[in-house]
């Protein structure tokens, strides 16, 4: 899967050139943080995509299309733990060196983001075009760190009140976004670290209302049965709910 980059990737960056890693077990943007750079520009886009092995890779069919209809813009790096080990930092340095010029975007587990911003930074890259994205559920502007997840315009969804640290939080809650997003987008520090459903430090109750959860790797059905979910995988299924973080 995947290879190195062929004559079309020359190692100069020209403006516009974007290096995006995602690194997944859940529900990352893979195809529209590429998409977006596509539409949004004219620039050559390397996109490298961490698994743990090649069963792991979702959209992979979607990857493939994707790139076959951007033959010189797009380019898709699968990075497979099962083959090339865990990503680390001076692993990671040797894949990115040749696109260290490009604005660089990263998304996934919080370890694997700290270890290719050292990476890039290792290369030389400014700290200024290493980009962290906090949202799995991105807006039009798949870039703009500080854009509100898609769909919280005003009608479309729910409300979520959320108490958090004493405090009570309204917020939107758009359907198809998780509540971690919706809340880390209106300014709320909820706690978090893996977003994909595995670590439970996102876990709340729900007080009132319904809500599905995406992926559930931790919490038991006694727990589920007493309203805890987890809000980087949960959803709204009614229009108000209620959350607790106590
Ligand atoms: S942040 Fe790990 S389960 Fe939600």
């Amino acid at each position: 899967m995947g290879g190195r980059p062929a004559a079309t990737y020359p190692r100069a960056p020209r403006a516009g050139d974007r290096l995006l890693v995602a690194g997944a077990r859940g529900n990352p943007p893979v195809l529209s943080i590429p998409n977006s750079a596509l539409a949004g520009g004219r620039g050559r886009v390397v996109l490298l995509y961490a698994n743990r092995d090649e069963s792991s890779v979702v959209l992979r069919d979607e990857l493939r299309t994707l790139a076959e209809g951007h033959p010189h813009r797009l380019l898709v790096l699968h990075w497979l733990e099962s083959l090339q080990g865990l990503p680390t930092v001076d692993r990671l340095a040797a894949v990115l060196a040749p696109y260290t010029g490009r604005e660089a975007f990263v998304c996934g587990p919080e370890p694997l983001m700290d270890a290719v911003e050292q990476a890039l930074r290792s290369l030389g890259a400014p700290g200024d075009r290493i980009h962290r994205e906090r949202f799995f559920s991105l807006g039009a502007d798949d870039f703009d760190t500080t854009t509100v997840p898609r769909g919280t315009a005003a009608g479309d969804g729910g409300t979520a009140e959320v108490e958090l640290d004493g405090e009570t939080h309204t917020v939107a809650w758009p359907p198809a976004t998780p509540l971690l997003d919706v809340l880390l987008a209106a300014g709320v520090d909820a706690p978090f670290s893996c977003r994909e459903g595995a670590c439970s430090a996102c876990t709340c109750r729900v007080v009132a209302g319904e809500v599905k959860m995406l992926r559930n790797d931790v919490l038991d059905d006694q727990d589920i049965t007493e309203g805890y979910v987890l809000a980087c995988q949960a959803l709204p299924l009614t229009d108000r709910v209620e959350i607790t973080y106590s």
